[in-house]
């Protein structure tokens, strides 16, 4: 975001602490993630460190700190689908994406989430990539899956 940009996001705020969520939620819908320039823009602003920033803001898990991906592959890691190998589908999206959770690929194609539920337990293990629900995923089918967004 440009200087310009961000002084038309911050209009409209006192600058005061109350408005840290009320901005990075701004950031967010902006930008798809909070940069580290970002975190300083709004440090100025409010008057605020940026690592009391960084603290307030890691609480939400709803707030993302690395550029997304053009395809977002969650895997989800509720109860049923943690059962039924949650964890070592996780483990075989960071290895075929050749990134580690919450990491976006250098070629800006994906990158990798966990989802607590995705609200479909009866379908585990599921992976969502974009909107497309993906059910009763193996590891072994994952290249397959993910080859479909290439
Ligand atoms: S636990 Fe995975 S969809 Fe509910």
């Amino acid at each position: 975001m440009k200087e310009k940009e961000y002084e038309k996001l911050f209009s409209g705020f006192k600058g005061i602490e109350d408005d840290i969520l009320a901005i990075f939620l701004r950031v967010q819908k902006k930008d798809g993630y909070i940069s580290e320039e970002a975190i300083r823009r709004v440090s100025r602003f409010l008057k605020i460190s940026e690592n009391r920033l960084y603290g307030v803001a890691t609480f939400y898990p709803k707030f993302r700190f690395t550029k997304p991906g053009r395809n977002t592959v969650k895997v989800c890691m509720g109860t049923a689908c943690h059962v039924h190998g949650g964890q070592s589908l996780s483990d075989a999206v960071g290895w075929q994406l050749g990134i580690s959770l919450g990491q976006t690929t250098d070629d800006g194609h994906f990158d990798f989430q966990r989802v607590t539920c995705l609200g479909c337990c009866t379908l585990a293990p599921v992976v969502q990539i974009n909107d497309d629900i993906h059910d009763r995923v193996l590891v072994t089918g994952l290249k397959e899956t993910l080859k479909q967004y290439e």
